[in-house]
C-alpha cells in the first residue's frame, strides 16, 4: 500500500504528523514517534513573550556590565551558561539534537502576535536545522475599536516578515474565527505560505466557582471536532497553491482518510497521542490499510480530494441549503 505524500514539499512516509505539543520536545518520545509510525512532527511552540524576554534579560546583563568600569567590573559579565539557559537556546538545542537523531522532517514552530523582533528566530530555526516552519498567530482581539480587517491585516503582515526571514517552507496555523475563511486562505497563499494548518485550537477559559477565578486548563480534542477542518478542506482544496494539513479531533485511521479524500496532503494529532499514547499511530496507520484494501485503493495519491468541494455534485452537504434540510428533519 502506497501511504506516501508530500506536505510542503517535504516527503512524507504517510500523512500523519505529530501536531505540535510538548511530546516532540523530548528526544526519546520523538524516537518513540518515529518508531511507530508517525512520519513527521512538529515542535512546540516557542512564544513571542519567551523570546522578548530573553532580548529583554540580554540587553540588561550587556548595558549592567558596560556602565561598570572598574577592574573589578569583568565580573559583571554573565557567565555564558546563563544564555544557554535563555528559553530560545534551549529551544535551538532541542531542534538540533532531535534532527541528528531521526529521520522524519522536524517542523519547528513560532508563535507570536506582533511584529516584533522575535521573527528573527524564523531564521535561528532554519539555522538549527528544521525542514520548515510553522507560525500560529494566536491573537485575541479583545479591543471593540479594533475592525476584523486590522486584524486580518496584522495576521498578512507578519506572515511576511517571518517569509523574509526563511528560505525554508513556511505554513501559517489558522484561526477558524475569520468572517471569511476561504478569502483569509487565499491571502495568506498569495502572501507566500507554503501551507495551511486547519485549524488552531484555541484555548477558552473556564470560570472555577469556588475560588471565583477563571482557569485556563487544557483540553483534549473530541471526534466531533474533525467536521471543521473536514468541511474547510473539503471547500479549500483547488483554490489554493498551498498545501493542507488537516488538525483536530482526529481519533481513527479513517478519519484521516476522510481528511484525506476532502483534499489535506497530511494530518496533524496531539490529543490522541496524550490520550492513548503515541503507539497509538501504529494502529491508525493498520486501520488506514484496511479501509483502502477493502474498498481497493492503492494510494493515498489516488485518493486525495475525491470527496472535495469540486468533485461531489452534490454540493448541498458543503453550503446553506443543507443546514435548513437538517434542522428541518430534526
Ligand atoms: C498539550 C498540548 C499542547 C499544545 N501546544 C501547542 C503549541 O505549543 N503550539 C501550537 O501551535 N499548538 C499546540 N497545541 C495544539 C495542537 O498542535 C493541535 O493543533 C490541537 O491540539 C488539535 O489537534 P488534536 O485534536 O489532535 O489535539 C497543543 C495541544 C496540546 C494537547
Amino acid at each position: 500500500m502506497q501511504l506516501q505524500t508530500t506536505y510542503m514539499g517535504l516527503k512524507l512516509e504517510n500523512p500523519i504528523m505529530a501536531g505540535a505539543c510538548p511530546l516532540t520536545k523530548n528526544l526519546d518520545r520523538v524516537k518513540e514517534m518515529e518508531e511507530a509510525g508517525i512520519a513527521g512532527i512538529v515542535l512546540p511552540s516557542l512564544f513571542e513573550e519567551e523570546i522578548s524576554y530573553d532580548q529583554h534579560a540580554m540587553d540588561k546583563f550587556l548595558n549592567y556590565s558596560t556602565n561598570a568600569v572598574s577592574a573589578e567590573a569583568i565580573t559583571f559579565f554573565p557567565e555564558p551558561e546563563n544564555f544557554h539557559n535563555f528559553e530560545g537556546e534551549e529551544y535551538l538545542e532541542s531542534l538540533r539534537k532531535i534532527k541528528s537523531c531521526v529521520g522524519i522532517p522536524v517542523i519547528g514552530s513560532l508563535n507570536g502576535t506582533t511584529p516584533g523582533g522575535w521573527v528573527k528566530y524564523a531564521k535561528l530555526i532554519q539555522e538549527a536545522g528544521a525542514d520548515a516552519l510553522e507560525l500560529n498567530i494566536f491573537y485575541v482581539p479583545t479591543d471593540v475599536s479594533q475592525s476584523g480587517s486590522e486584524v486580518e491585516k496584522r495576521y498578512v503582515e507578519i506572515l511576511k516578515l517571518i517569509k523574509a526571514q526563511v528560505t525554508i517552507p513556511v505554513a501559517v496555523k489558522m484561526s477558524p474565527f475569520f468572517s471569511s475563511i476561504a478569502n483569509m486562505a487565499k491571502r495568506f497563499d498569495e502572501a507566500g505560505a507554503n501551507g495551511l494548518v486547519l485549524f488552531n485550537r484555541f484555548l477558552e477559559p473556564d470560570f472555577d466557582l469556588d475560588n471565583l477565578e477563571a482557569s485556563m486548563r487544557p483540553s483534549y480534542s473530541t471526534r466531533h471536532e474533525m467536521r471543521l477542518p473536514l468541511h474547510w478542506t473539503a471547500i479549500l482544496n483547488g483554490s489554493i497553491k498551498a498545501s493542507i494539513a488537516a488538525s483536530r479531533g482526529i481519533k481513527s485511521g479513517t478519519d484521516i482518510l476522510k481528511l484525506i479524500m476532502a483534499g489535506a496532503d497530511a494530518t496533524m494529532i496531539s490529543s490522541l497521542f496524550y490520550q492513548e499514547g503515541i503507539g497509538s499511530a501504529a494502529k491508525l496507520i493498520k486501520e488506514m490499510i484496511q479501509w483502502m484494501e477493502e474498498h481497493e485503493y492503492t494510494s493515498i495519491e489516488q485518493m486525495k480530494g475525491s470527496m472535495s468541494f469540486r468533485h461531489i455534485p452534490d454540493k448541498s452537504a458543503f453550503q446553506r441549503a443543507n443546514y435548513m434540510k437538517q434542522l428541518r428533519s430534526i
